[in-house]
Formats: C-alpha cells, sequence, structure tokens
C-alpha cells in the first residue's frame, strides 16, 4: 500500500498501538489455550487475562463490577443483545433521533412484533434536549436507548442528565457508546446508566470482532440471552447458568480479540484518556478551522457544531456543487486521504442534520495523527475544491 493519511477513526482506528497484534500473536503463538475448559496452567492464563480485560472495562466506563461485564462481537450485537432480551410485544422505547442503525434496525425488527418506538429529535446540530426525552415517556415505556456521540457530525448527547430522567420515572437506560468508549470519560454506575454498550475495535485500539456490555443496578439479570450454549460452567445444566458473566456469554469467545483489546485498554490507562483527548480536539480544532475558511469562501458546508465544546473529533461537510463522492475519490486517489463518503450508517441522523439522502464526507481524526495530516488534508481538498 502507498502513502496514505487515514482519517477515518470513526469506522475504525487504526493504526492500533503495538502492543495490541503483538499480544494477539503471543497468545496464538504461546499460550492458545480456550477458556474456562481446561485445567491447566496456560488455560488458567487465558482466564487471567480475560478477566483482567472485564476489570479494565469495568474501570474505564465506569462499571460496579468486572462480572457483569459481557463480551459480544461488537456493540451491534450488545445492542440486539438488550433490545431483543428485554423488550416484549407492547413496551415503548424512547431513542433520539441521531441514533445509527445498530439501534434502528433490531428495533425496526422488535417494531414488526409489537414493540413502539418513538424518536426525541434532535437540534439541527445534533443536539437532544432532556425535556424532549421525558415528554416522550409513557407508562409503559421500558427503555430510553441514546448514543453517547454522533457518527455522523461528532455531537456528544447528555447521557448523565437523559440518565436522572430516567431515573425519576424507573425506566431502564441504555447508552450507545461506539463513538466515545476511550475517548471520553464514562460512568455508568455514578451516572444511573443502566448498560453502556461499546464496540473494541474505535475508539478503545482494541481489533474489530470484539465488544461489550457493561451492565449496572441489576439490569443484566433482566436481559434474556441471545446465544445460548456451552459456558464451560454448571456443565450439568441444559439451561444457561443464572450468575453472570456466564449468564449472557455462550461458546468460545473470540480470545485473541479480548486480549488485544485487553493490551489496548492497558496501553489507553499509560497513556491516560484525558491526553488523548486533548491531543485529538487540538487536532479537530485545527481541522474544522480550515474547513470554516472553506466554508466562507463557499466551497463546503461544514454539518453539526463548529465549536469544539460537547464534540469528539468527527467531523462531516457536504460540498455544494461537487459530488460528494467524487471529491472523495479525489481525496483517496490523487491525495492518499482516506475519508468515508455516505450516510454513514445512520440515515435518522442525516434527516436530523439536514443531510438525507446526499450524505457528508467525514473526517475522523485518531490518536496516531499529526498536525500534518490536518494540513495535507485541508490542502487537497482547497485544490480539488479550487
Ligand atoms: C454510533 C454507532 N453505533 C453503532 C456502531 C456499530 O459498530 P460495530 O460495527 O462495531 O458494531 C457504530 C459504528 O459505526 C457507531 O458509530
Amino acid at each position: 500500500m502507498g502513502e496514505r493519511i487515514y482519517l477515518d477513526n470513526a469506522s475504525t482506528t487504526f493504526p492500533k498501538p503495538a502492543a495490541v497484534p503483538e499480544t494477539m500473536v503471543r497468545y496464538m503463538t504461546v499460550a492458545g489455550t480456550n477458556i474456562g475448559r481446561g485445567d491447566y496452567s496456560s488455560a488458567f492464563d487465558v482466564e487471567d487475562a480475560v478477566f483482567c480485560a472485564r476489570e479494565r472495562l469495568c474501570g474505564l466506563l465506569g462499571g460496579e463490577d468486572p462480572s457483569q461485564v459481557v463480551f459480544t462481537r461488537n456493540v451491534t450485537e450488545s445492542l440486539n443483545l438488550v433490545l431483543k432480551g428485554y423488550l416484549r410485544p407492547g413496551d415503548h422505547v424512547v431513542v433520539s433521533s441521531m441514533e445509527h442503525n445498530a439501534v434502528m434496525r433490531p428495533l425496526s425488527q422488535l417494531a414488526e412484533l409489537g414493540v413502539r418506538v418513538d424518536r426525541a429529535e434532535c437540534s439541527p446540530t445534533g443536539e437532544l434536549d432532556p425535556a424532549c426525552v421525558e415528554r416522550l415517556i409513557e407508562p409503559c415505556t421500558r427503555l430510553v436507548l441514546t448514543t453517547h456521540a454522533s457518527n455522523v457530525c461528532g455531537t456528544v448527547l447528555p447521557i448523565e442528565r437523559i440518565a436522572e430522567v430516567c431515573r425519576a420515572h424507573g425506566v431502564r437506560y441504555v447508552v450507545d457508546a461506539a463513538q466515545t468508549a476511550g475517548v471520553l470519560p464514562i460512568d455508568a454506575a455514578g451516572w444511573g446508566i443502566d448498560v453502556v454498550c461499546f464496540t473494541g475495535h474505535k475508539g478503545l485500539l482494541g481489533p474489530q470482532g470484539v465488544g461489550g456490555a457493561v451492565f449496572c443496578n441489576g439490569f443484566a439479570s433482566e436481559i434474556n440471552a441471545l446465544v445460548a450454549g456451552g459456558t464451560g460452567s454448571s456443565s450439568d445444566l441444559e439451561r444457561m447458568p443464572a450468575f453472570m458473566p456466564d449468564r449472557l456469554e455462550a461458546g468460545t469467545p473470540n480470545l485473541p480479540g479480548i486480549i488485544g483489546l485487553g493490551a489496548a485498554l492497558v496501553w489507553i490507562e499509560e497513556r491516560g484518556i484525558d491526553a488523548i483527548r486533548e491531543h485529538e480536539l487540538a487536532l479537530t480544532g485545527r481541522l474544522i478551522g480550515g474547513l470554516a475558511e472553506l466554508e466562507d469562501a463557499g466551497k463546503v458546508r461544514v454539518v453539526g457544531k463548529k465549536s469544539l465544546e460537547g464534540r469528539t473529533g468527527v467531523v462531516s461537510i457536504q460540498t455544494p456543487g461537487r459530488e460528494l463522492a467524487e471529491v472523495a475519490h479525489e481525496l483517496d486517489a490523487r491525495h492518499g486521504i482516506q475519508v468515508r463518503v455516505g450516510l454513514h450508517c445512520a440515515p435518522s441522523a442525516h434527516r436530523t442534520l439536514g443531510t438525507f439522502p446526499t450524505g457528508t464526507i467525514r473526517f475522523s481524526v485518531g490518536w496516531a495523527n499529526t498536525e500534518d495530516d490536518v494540513d495535507a488534508a485541508l490542502a487537497a481538498l482547497r485544490e480539488i475544491l479550487a
């Protein structure tokens, strides 16, 4: 592959810290054993590594107890687990209008079975007033689900205040932290959130194929397992064990993935989430500043908030008079700049932001990007749009 500048970290972060692939290779070439299914020392080492990853996730995301951290393949599976394991026909759900299809598609399936869904409308910059959520809560509302930050424009939703509304009404609150785990501080138990769903390969800097959910307030005991099967525990029973995390985890997990994620979590702890965020926000500010000049010249429209407050490093634009796909293609083909174009699996968010059905070109910075990367992207845009 030739020279490239990767600015698609909202899709998946790249590169990963070196310790991530190194630890995965070591597991696969040296330890290599399964978990909970062998009584020999390397099996205990794997058990230990998986438990440490649970502990670190519990600490990072503000869980109550590592046993309440469940591993899945990704946040999509975590959201399916929670929604399909909890909701019944006749239940009512409130979501924000900024949700990803990882939320809206399982809810569409559940709507066919008689679950009702209402959307709390966000502003044209993706902000949500918790009062909008509160107004939609009915006696049969059993769940509120919102993203923590938009994957289209980076706007952060006030999850702490939404949790307060949910607590006041006795409604369970689910947060999709796909864009914020490892990026923003999250205190699930402290803020009264019932479950934080995460994916390992974005801000958590782990490999693809591992995600999970951090349950609080006894919520996990109200969820039916999405997948049932062997757990390496209570093998005399033909039903799922009642204790966590085995209650919601069946089959051999993605051990290289969990172990790689564990190494990424160590790296994040060492570097510090605040230092990573400060670096990414500085780059985001530089990007928004350069885009504002292009906007003044009528070449681009910046979608969503233009300030650095309450946002992540995800920035979307439109290019009036120029096909987005063509601009994105030129960015890559002529300048090696890799961005994402289209609807980013979030049509509802684009309807809210006024960018449906065209979509946007999305830039998203990561820990490994530099000021030079941002300057190169801006220079390339200036040239393409000249
Ligand atoms: C807000 C949001 N939710 C859910 C997802 C789905 O993530 P995954 O594909 O890792 O399940 C994404 C990823 O693009 C996202 O940005």
